[in-house]
């Protein structure tokens, strides 16, 4: 494999020195790229687009390409291991994810397979591989998968929901009966991440999208014991290199010190808690990565570097910070701020790293 020619990214969530702190954003290679928007349209739909490894992989590069960010994330969805279980995953025009045989019994939870990822899930693995060749060694390549928490309440639900109602009934009637499906998950993400590593993912991230949503009691049961599991069971060093795992829990801030001592390397936060305050709290046992609001970027160019020089200070001098925003980017931002963003990063941060 070719010399990783930048590899802020993974020193950053290590907490080792950098030249300048890296960033790459969440959902980077999207539909507020033209180009994007291109090569979803040759491929026919969105699934197809992360079926078609050379395509997946045009699409990984893309923002690569155009704003020098300082690591790839693998194109792809976290809804492909329920797909892979057999609940069949489609996607309508504004409605977003649906699957065609939700999970609504207990028989339908026992019948449930743990995916061979490289059977079911190859077309993943065949993604990481292309890329891998493609990059180069230029940035580093992240692999990813949901929380399984996050799974289950797309997989209970049939698709999005405010309300999480049909997965909430399950948790609170039949808890033995939901912990029986996140168990299952826990072991398909496990297998599911170390076959991505296998295939040349160097770090990998757990998106725990709706852990906000619970209690304290019931997020730390439901969801981040689970990813607990997983961080114990994962490879963690590949090619003389660790790989390093961070896990992001959208509305989170207020476990911060339970996810720290998850085993993790780094740990991912949205907007709304001061990074500065995260440093403290955990900020002598893992790496953070975040958090601008992503509706800054809604905002002009200066405004957007105001933004940035804020956070830089917040975080202050010193080791472990990856910069990104505190949840995906939205499809219809100008790829113009994403630049403006992206150049705010690397130059305003320098004089933290002398
Ligand atoms: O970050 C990246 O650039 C890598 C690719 C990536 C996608 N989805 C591509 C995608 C990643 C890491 C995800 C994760 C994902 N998928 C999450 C967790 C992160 C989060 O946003 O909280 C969730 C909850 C999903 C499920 C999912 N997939 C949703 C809710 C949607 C949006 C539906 C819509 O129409 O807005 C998707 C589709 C999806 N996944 C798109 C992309 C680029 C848009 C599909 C398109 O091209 O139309």
């Amino acid at each position: 494999m070719a010399e990783l020619k930048n590899d802020r990214f993974l020193r950053a969530l290590l907490r080792q020195p950098v030249d300048t702190t890296p960033i790459w954003v969440m959902r980077q290679a999207g539909r507020y790229l033209p180009e994007y928007r291109a090569t979803r349209e040759k491929a026919g739909s969105f699934m197809d687009l992360c079926r078609n490894a050379e395509l997946a992989c045009e699409v990984t590069l893309q923002p690569i390409d155009r704003f020098g960010l300082d690591a790839a994330i693998l194109f792809s969805d976290i809804l492909t291991i329920p797909d892979a279980m057999g609940l069949g995953l489609y996607f309508t025009e504004g409605e977003g994810p649906r699957f065609e045989r939700p999970v609504r019994s207990e028989a339908d939870i026992r019948a449930l397979p743990v995916p061979d990822p490289e059977q079911e899930l190859r077309y993943v693995m065949e993604a990481v591989r292309t890329i891998r060749g493609a990059l180069n060694g230029r940035v580093p390549l992240i692999g990813f998968s949901g929380s399984p928490w996050t799974l289950a309440t797309y997989m209970v639900e049939g698709g999005s929901t405010k309300v999480f109602a049909n997965t909430k009934a399950l948790m609170f009637d039949r808890p033995e009966l939901m912990h029986a499906l996140l168990d299952k998950l826990a072991q398909s993400v496990t297998s599911y991440l170390n076959a991505q590593i296998a295939a040349g993912a160097q770090a990998v991230m757990i998106f725990d999208t709706w852990g906000g949503m619970l209690t304290s009691r019931d997020y730390r049961t439901f969801s981040l014991e689970y990813m607990r599991r997983i961080v114990a069971g994962l490879t963690r060093e590949n090619d003389g290199r660790r790989v390093p795992v961070t896990l992001f829990t959208k509305g989170g801030a207020q476990w911060l010190e339970d996810i720290a001592a998850s085993g993790c390397d780094a740990v991912g936060l949205d907007w709304t808690i001061d990074i500065g305050e995260a440093r403290r709290r955990v900020g002598d046992r893992v790496a953070l990565q975040g958090n601008m609001d992503p509706c800054v970027l809604y905002a002009s160019p200066d405004r957007i570097r105001q933004e940035v020089a804020t956070i830089l200070e917040d975080f202050g001098a010193g080791n472990g910070h990856v910069f990104n925003l505190g949840h995906g980017i939205h499809p219809n931002i100008d790829p113009e701020h994403m630049a403006a963003l992206v150049d705010a990063v690397h130059s305003l941060s320098l004089p933290y790293h002398r």
